[in-house]
């Protein structure tokens, strides 16, 4: 048999047979794509198995050539994982790399497995199997987030904080409490992630470049193999689609809103006004010029981060906006917004789990900011409701006493009783004890 050309010719010619001129070198530059899809490699081959089983099942390759063209995916598959794969600009993308060196191996039988199928349904195949994956990884990240949150929560329980609105005192709650909110928003950015990899989980393989194959394949066998709930219903949505992908990223934005909350809030409360935690040596950091410093970065960056994620969302949803049916170019942007912003969000659902287990609160200070500021005058309020006073005008009655206590500079609980009655005839002393 005819030895076989080196794998780089034989790249530049799997569509070259009709050009003529060989393609400039700025062509490369924003062609290739290789950089960031590497990461699909062993998608790309399990996709590739799968397919090559499928054809043998429907003689459209011999059980021999299956078995050949898949034991080279095996061995390149190590060989990328060993990095032993030198990337080459040139190849273009993940697909044309593993093409090349399947050709390298075994020769034109590599051919073979491009029956009936195009890089626009593979990549859009391990693309989704890649983002399946991703986001079981991230779901039990938020899961590890939330059990700290919840332990930290049953530790503090009784601990009592100032919890706000508008930035004001609002109303005293406990930490545990306000831990646990948190917990209720994780949980619905669990939900949503899931949901996500729910609806992706359906296989564009079988759909060819755009209008399926008049071969007689299966997409339903690969579907099955490749652990998809079912074939994609029509190839030209299989392979024009993207929105699998901008759930994701939608999800992931969510998320990193959550976290960038309570990042705002841990460098808010951990400022000298405040004063409710003290941050850990091993996640502040300390400044060049100012001995004295101890700052709240870590925080400050997964707040950033949020950012990003927002942006590598608009980003893809830019590129999708006018993009006529089916495959075009602008859609290998979406790898690298997808990587991009679901490592950021795996780096900070980390980052804020491993605050989260060592910020201790600090109780004295928590306590005396609650105690501020009238705010347990609604507490008040509703002693007057018990007592059988309509809300409002329990309300009104208590923000009278609340203007008392300002023209008098003092707080709510320091108002003495007299005074108290004086505006509330009913209240006793122990309504105003329980104002502390
Ligand atoms: N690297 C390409 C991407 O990620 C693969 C599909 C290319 N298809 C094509 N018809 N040029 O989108």
């Amino acid at each position: 048999m005819k030895r076989q050309p080196k794998t780089t010719k034989r790249a530049a010619t799997m569509w070259g047979g009709r050009f003529r001129k060989p393609p400039h070198p700025l062509m490369q530059q924003i062609n290739a794509s290789i950089a960031v899809d590497v990461r699909l490699y062993a998608q790309d081959i399990a996709v590739s198995q799968a397919h090559a089983r499928m054809l043998a099942k429907q003689k459209l390759i011999s059980a021999t050539e299956c078995r050949k063209i898949c034991a080279a995916l095996a061995r390149i598959q190590r060989e990328f994982a060993q990095g032993e794969i030198a990337l080459n600009p040139a190849l273009e993308d993940i697909h044309t790399h593993i093409e090349a060196r399947l050709y390298a191996l075994i020769g034109e039988t590599a051919g073979k497995l491009q029956t009936a199928r195009s890089r626009n349904d593979q990549v859009a195949t391990g693309f989704r199997l890649y983002l399946r994956d991703a986001l079981e990884g991230l779901r039990a990240k938020l899961a590890s987030l939330q059990r700290v949150l919840a332990q930290r929560a049953e530790t503090h329980a009784a601990l009592v904080m100032p919890g706000f609105t508008h930035l004001q005192i609002a109303q005293p709650v406990s930490y545990g409490h306000y831990l646990l909110a948190y917990v209720e928003m994780l949980a619905r950015d669990h939900a949503r992630l899931q949901d996500a990899a729910e609806r992706l989980n359906e296989s564009p393989l079988g759909a060819g470049a755009l209008a399926g194959s008049s071969l007689p394949i299966d997409p339903a066998q690969t579907a099955k193999a490749l652990g998809f709930r079912r074939a994609c219903a029509n190839s030209m949505d299989a392979v024009a689609a993207r929105d699998f992908a901008l759930e994701a990223l939608s999800a992931a934005s969510i998320c990193a809103m959550h976290l960038s909350r309570l990042a705002e809030e841990i460098v808010l409360f951990a400022s000298p006004g405040f004063g409710f935690f003290t941050l850990p040596d091993s996640l502040s950091t300390g400044s060049s010029l100012m001995p004295q410093k101890r700052n709240p970065d870590a925080a400050e960056l997964v707040r950033a981060k949020t950012g990003r994620i927002y942006g590598d969302l608009i980003a893809l949803l830019t590129v999708m906006k006018a993009l006529p049916l089916t495959y075009a170019k602008d859609m290998q942007e979406d790898k690298e917004t997808c990587f991009d912003a679901l490592d950021t969000l795996a780096l900070c659902l980390d980052m804020m789990t491993a605050m989260m287990a060592e910020l201790e609160p600090n109780a004295a200070r928590m306590a005396a900011m609650a105690a501020q500021d009238g705010s347990t005058a609604t507490e008040l309020a509703d002693w007057l409701v018990r007592k059988g006073e309509p809300f409002r005008r329990a309300h009104e009655a208590v923000g009278r006493l609340v203007q008392e206590a300002e023209r008098r500079k003092c707080r709510l609980d320091e108002l003495p009783l007299a005074a108290m009655q004086a505006q509330i005839p009913q209240l006793t002393e122990d309504a105003r004890r329980g104002l502390k």
